[in-house]
């Protein structure tokens, strides 16, 4: 798989995510779809924006015992999206199950990745909610290592943790990134931003990127200047 930006389509309902795709006539991008969207619009959504051309990042974030999640990422992988994601801290186990569940009868999957901790949680959060003590950077890359272990293909983590995550899972583990601004725009709600073309220096392999682009006057613009930026 090569470096490639995907839009995060945090639109509310179906009308105004497709309306927005319809911006898309020449390249069509590889689209993250999140909760929000999903539980909103239905499974529906995942298989027009499919048969339209786009691949698919269903951002669902699965964390339940393992054989709920085997079954759950079996019906995901009927959807024909190409990447999808799970809670690491769910364990190796779940993980293994989600891959099983994954797997389809020819052997072809999606691509699956793990959020390790996220980065609304902070070290003060994690110790005194989670009773977690480790350092946080300790605890991201020890569930990075886990997914790695249970055979997955990357995770979800800043583009700060990218190099890291690479040096301590190897330079195939994918690292997919959220947190990119442009240099001059608006950062917004993110803590810790870098510009595409540093998470390309930084070796991420996929940029998410949602305000950007789809809060931009013009998003094919936007869009094309991330691929310029970060892909090209
Ligand atoms: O609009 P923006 O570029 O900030 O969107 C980033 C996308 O990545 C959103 O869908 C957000 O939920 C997601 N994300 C994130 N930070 C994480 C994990 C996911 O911003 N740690």
């Amino acid at each position: 798989m090569g470096k490639d930006v995907i839009i995060a389509c945090d639109f509310p309902n179906k009308e105004e995510v497709l309306s927005f795709l319809d911006k898309f006539v020449d390249k069509k991008p590889f689209v993250k779809i999140g909760m929000e969207l999903f539980y909103g619009a239905g499974p529906e959504i995942v298989r027009e924006i499919k048969s339209r051309g786009h691949k698919i990042f269903l951002d669902l974030k699965l964390h339940d015992i393992p054989n709920t999640v085997k079954k759950a990422m079996s019906v995901l992988s009927g959807l024909d999206v190409d990447l999808c994601n799970l809670h690491a801290s769910g364990t190796v186990r779940m993980m293994e199950a989600a891959l099983e569940g994954l797997t389809r009868p020819d052997g072809t999957r999606p691509l699956l990745i793990a959020v390790t901790q996220l980065t609304s949680t902070d070290q003060e959060s994690m110790e005194n909610d989670l009773l977690i003590h480790e350092p946080i950077d300790k605890v991201v890359m020890h569930y990075a290592s886990n997914a790695k272990k249970a055979g997955l293909d990357g995770v979800v983590c800043s583009p700060l943790e990218a190099g890291k995550v690479h040096e301590v899972c190897g330079a195939d583990f994918l690292t997919v990134t959220p947190g990119v601004r442009f240099a001059d725009g608006d950062v917004g709600d993110q803590k810790h931003v870098m510009t595409p073309a540093e998470a390309k220096r930084i070796g991420s392999d996929y940029i998410v990127v949602g305000r950007p682009i789809t809060a931009a006057e013009d998003p094919v613009a936007a869009y094309e200047r991330c691929v310029a930026e970060f892909v090209d």
